[in-house]
């Protein structure tokens, strides 16, 4: 069976094993699908190792997705967008290849599985980290009216809108602004507060009267913003465990060269609790 692996740290809690076999079983594919906790100093190595003895393919998670796409000698549009690297395949010409597609699971979770039309949308990104760099541009894609990036060193802000290169419709706000800058009908937590287990003080006055709200993280990490954007009234409150199945689900298909039915894998999921 060939060899596939998620490289993040820490990563042990990773469902990338899980969401790969349930894929794999779809068509009855057998595959070793690893989690390999690699420290940033160690993660190249690590990565060449594992490419080097029978790799077919790498996901990569927090920490190291922009390492990935330094390391690959060929990246996709999608990862030099992103500045980062999700996905790494090793290439018949011995080339490793990067690709990021966490801006197309982000906008496939909403659209199909959430049948949710963005078009239209004032959106605010909270936070302008790795994480909001790969959605950003995403969502500029899927057609949302304007983006307002705020967070909280706003240097980061500004470097995040100029790298969109849209000003017409992505520009910048204060944190400290959040009370009076209007309400949104879309507002994504790309901070990385509620991995850290800090909560997030946000006024209820930027929820707009049918807003969607969502963050990218899932578990505990995203109970504080979904509770907050519940108690603020908001019609939707999503966590990010469906862009993750999306976004195995075209790792997958750039693996094996088959679309995986993500709706029964995410039901489990769901059921289990996730
Ligand atoms: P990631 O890859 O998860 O995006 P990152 O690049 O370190 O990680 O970015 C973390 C993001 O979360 C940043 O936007 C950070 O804001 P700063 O740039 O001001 O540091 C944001 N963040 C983390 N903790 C936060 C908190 N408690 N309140 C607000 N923003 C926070």
């Amino acid at each position: 069976a060939s060899r596939y692996a998620v490289f993040g740290h820490p990563v042990a809690h990773s469902l990338s094993p899980r969401i790969h076999q349930a894929f794999a079983r779809q068509f009855g594919i057998e595959l070793n699908y690893e989690i390999i906790d690699a420290e940033p100093a160690t993660f190249a190595a690590a990565v060449r190792d594992f490419f080097a003895h029978g790799g077919a393919g790498a996901n990569v998670t927090v920490p190291h997705k922009h390492a990935a796409l330094a390391l690959a000698d060929t990246h996709s549009e999608a990862a030099a967008r992103s500045g980062a690297a999700n996905v790494l395949t090793p290439q018949a010409n011995g080339d490793l290849a990067a690709h990021n597609n966490d801006g197309a699971g982000m906008v496939r979770d909403l659209t199909e599985r959430h049948r949710l039309d963005l078009r239209g949308h004032d959106t605010l990104l909270l936070g302008a980290g790795g994480a909001a760099q790969g959605v950003a541009w995403a969502l500029l894609d899927a057609g949302v009216d304007t983006l307002t990036i705020v967070n909280r060193n706003p240097e980061r802000a500004d470097a995040l809108a100029d790298r969109l290169g849209e000003p017409a419709r992505a520009h910048t706000r204060y944190w400290k602004d959040l009370d009076s800058i209007g309400s949104y009908d879309l507002i994504v937590n790309a901070t990385s507060a509620g991995v850290q287990g800090q909560a997030l003080d946000l006024p209820f006055a930027i929820v707009g009267a049918r807003a969607l709200c969502y963050d990218l993280s899932y578990g505990k990490a995203a109970i504080p913003f979904l509770t907050w954007a519940r108690a603020a009234g908001a019609r939707f409150a999503l966590d990010g465990l469906g862009m993750l199945v999306e976004t195995a689900a075209d790792s997958f298909e750039l693996w094996h060269g088959r679309r995986p039915d993500t709706d029964p894998v995410y039901d489990a999921l769901r059921a289990d609790g996730v």
